[in-house]
């Protein structure tokens, strides 16, 4: 497991375990699931990204960056604008523990 992940995953025990059952970041997610899907793996349209299961660390880059203005996307600049550092770290964790069916597709698929 690599260890990016696994930080993220004990991150995401302990502020579940400080919160106790459903956990703050949970709740955080709820805004999120409205466009997401309420399982981050069903989106509302399909210019929506799944997230579910995504790693932990790219969707901490992503929100850091839509936060940042590095990444532009009009909605979610506006989402990720008031997250702190812990937030986002909270919220990947989170999402990047649920199941989903995001998949990374070898690359002789793509180079022949
Ligand atoms: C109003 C709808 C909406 C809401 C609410 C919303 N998002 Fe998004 N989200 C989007 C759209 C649209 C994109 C694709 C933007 C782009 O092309 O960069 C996106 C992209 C993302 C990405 C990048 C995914 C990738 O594969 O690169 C992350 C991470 C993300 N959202 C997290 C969140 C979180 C966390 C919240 C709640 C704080 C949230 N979103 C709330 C619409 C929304």
């Amino acid at each position: 497991m690599k260890a990016s992940l696994l930080i993220a995953l004990l991150a995401f025990v302990s502020s579940s375990a400080q919160a106790g059952s459903g956990g703050a970041a949970a709740q955080k997610a709820e805004v999120c699931a409205a466009c997401h899907g309420a399982d981050f793996n069903t989106p509302i349209s399909e210019d929506i990204p799944r997230l579910a299961g995504q790693y932990p660390d790219y969707l901490a880059r992503a929100m850091t960056d839509y936060k940042s203005g590095v990444r532009k996307n009009a909605l979610m600049n506006g989402q990720a604008e008031g997250l702190s550092a812990q937030d986002i770290e909270e919220l990947s964790a989170y999402i990047g523990a649920l199941p989903g069916n995001l998949k990374i597709l070898p690359l002789h698929r793509f180079i022949r």
